[in-house]
């Protein structure tokens, strides 16, 4: 038990009070062997939203009860087994809430709901009345034990606090065995822990596990030792729980969570360094809702934990919905670069990122052999795929964007497999257009510039029709016909060659001023059976060696090529206009 002299505060001396600083730094914990750093975390922690209480309580528009009641539901899909519900005795709300999830039966077999309450005899009443006949229930009872808080906000002493914590907790274990039907459990919260004298956090804890009288190693009391405010880095967090484990008398009959808010930005840091020191359950909320800059982020803590391998037993596999659930029913819109759900998570926008990319999901298989794992690909530490998220989505265009990653867009979204050579072509035609617009563009955007750039580009040709005729002494050599209009003017041409594309050819000499041969052409297949589609990809080579692609697609692979040569004649011809 505490003695006197622990509840005296000593006054620092004067000349050390007129130099007071504003800020210090927090002192150090003594723990020169720590072991946490040391470690991995392999399995993973028992999970408690405190969504619908800490995350509720800091919302502009706290949750309707049909709000409250579809995020609960969401929260036991995604596989929550804790979830605290409410503070009943604190709010009519929350008592009706807790007493509708009781009365209309909707709590799932597995899953535990929890109710916080103040260390106060009427509080901890209305608490076991509004989880009268719950099959499975936390009785989550808190007070604060900082100096600060005991002093400033309640004007106790540590003796009296501790006190008041042992009455409670013995009233809450004589209410506990008068529901005996129900399975009622215990946690208790020394709030402001990481500003508690670690010595007086053991004694006031010892006490009420020894009030409890309940715990065994199955049914443990819970001991949430919480980073109320974020007032100490995250290795003073670990340091705590550590040196905490190791003192606590039978720690094997306890469960040890941690709760931390995000006021310096550092409380998945702060979490996963927890779970390194010994924690064995984390309490947080969904993308981090609660009071000030709010609790800790369970979607990134579980992803995080996943993406290392560890199991967490959260099914995140369709993120988005979860996130879209919880925008709309908290009305509160989750940024951008949020981790794993934020709109650009899986976006590269440098034309590096996407050519690396590319490349890397291109070569999954290589990694898998190279590194020995199953996903290792550059910039994307997980497969987007396992949150329900798309690769398609991988890559968005903007003028930054370089020629692979665009090609890559083609290729995945629309099937078109360009040739490499063509690629400055099509990278060159893009930045123009994203120059011009000024704003990033979509890959449909990117689409529609291929075609109307490459495939149909405005010019003064417009091919009406192409019969290539075998000679009948010598099938290699083609007697054609092309109709085609310049300009408006229908022309009918002979076309003479060795084989159907030469012939067009020489036919298009006659016709136009530019001077061009073929010595290549690249095709590809769209589609399959009767309903595929030839693509045809044809560099025309011009005096100097300049060359512009022209695409083409048809049924049949010859005709799709001269489509792509006239193709290639109205872009040089627009581009000998725009140089002039
Ligand atoms: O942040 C906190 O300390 C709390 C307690 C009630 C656990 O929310
Ligand atoms: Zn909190």
């Amino acid at each position: 038990m505490t003695d006197n002299k622990d509840d005296k505060i000593a006054d620092p001396p004067a000349d050390q009070r007129k130099a007071a600083r504003k800020y210090v730094p927090p002192p150090a914990i003594d723990l020169p062997d720590r072991l946490w750093p040391g470690r991995t975390i392999e399995t993973s922690p028992v999970w408690c939203s405190v969504d619908l209480r800490d995350g509720n309580q800091a919302l502009p528009n706290p949750l309707s009860a049909a709000r409250k009641l579809e995020y609960f539901r969401l929260l036991c899909e995604t596989g929550f087994k804790h979830i605290e519900v409410a503070f009943p005795s604190a709010s009519q709300d929350d008592f009706d809430f807790t007493r509708s999830l009781v009365d209309a039966g909707h709590i799932p077999d597995d899953v535990f709901i929890m109710a916080l309450t103040q260390c106060r005899e009427k509080l901890i009443d209305r608490t076991f009345e509004s989880l009268r006949g719950v099959p499975r229930g936390i009785v989550h009872a808190y007070c604060a034990t900082s100096d600060l808080h005991m002093r400033q906000v309640f004007a106790l002493t540590r003796d009296e606090t501790l006190k008041m914590a042992v009455r409670s907790i013995g009233q809450i274990r004589d209410l506990a065995e008068a529901n005996g039907a129900s399975d009622l459990r215990l946690e208790f919260s020394p709030e402001e822990f990481t500003d508690t004298d670690i010595e007086f956090a053991l004694e006031i804890c010892e006490a009420v596990f020894e009030e409890w009288g309940r715990a065994t190693s199955d049914r443990p009391l819970i001991l949430n030792l919480p980073a109320t405010v974020e007032r100490r880095p995250p290795n003073h967090y670990a340091d705590m729980i550590e040196l905490f484990r190791r003192r606590f008398s039978q720690i094997d009959k306890v469960l040890v969570s941690v709760h931390s808010h995000n006021d310096q930005g550092m409380a998945i840091a702060a979490t996963e360094l927890a779970l390194l020191a010994g924690a064995g359950r984390v309490e947080g909320a969904l993308f981090g809702h609660g009071e000030r800059t709010g609790n800790v982020d369970l979607v990134v803590m579980a992803a995080n934990l996943e993406s290392r391998g560890v199991d967490t037993g959260l099914d995140l596999t369709n993120i988005m919905k979860i996130a879209e659930t919880v925008e709309r029913l908290t009305g509160m819109p989750i940024p951008a670069r949020q981790p794993y759900v934020g709109e650009y998570v899986f976006t590269a926008f440098s034309g590096s990122h996407q050519d690396a990319i590319r490349k890397g999901l291109h070569k999954l298989k290589e990694s898998a052999e190279l590194f020995g794992v199953g996903w290792k690909v550059p910039y994307l530490h997980i497969d987007p795929a396992d949150l329900g998220r798309k690769y398609q989505r991988l890559i968005r265009i903007n003028s930054q964007s370089g020629k692979g990653g665009i090609a890559w867009v083609l290729e995945q979204e629309y099937g078109i497999e360009a040739p490499k050579s063509m690629h400055p072509e099509i990278g060159a035609a893009v930045q123009k257009y994203s120059d011009k617009v000024a704003r990033e563009i979509s890959a449909d955007e990117v689409h529609e510039l291929f075609l109307s750039e490459f495939v149909n580009p405005a010019g003064p040709f417009e091919l009406l029709g192409y019969w290539p005729r075998p000679d009948d002494d010598d099938p290699t050599h083609i007697h054609g016909e092309v109709r085609i209009r310049v300009n408006g003017e229908e022309k009918v041409v002979c076309a003479e060659g060795n084989g159907p594309i030469s012939a067009f050819v020489h036919a298009m000499n006659q016709i136009c001023d530019a001077e061009f041969t073929i010595e290549d052409y690249f095709e590809q297949a769209i589609g399959r059976g009767a309903e595929a589609q030839a693509m045809a990809y044809v560099p025309l080579e011009l005096p100097g060696g300049k060359t512009r692609f022209g695409v083409g697609s048809d049924t049949n692979i010859d005709q799709a090529a001269v489509r792509a040569i006239v193709a290639g004649l109205n872009r040089i011809v627009r581009e000998n206009g725009e140089t002039d």
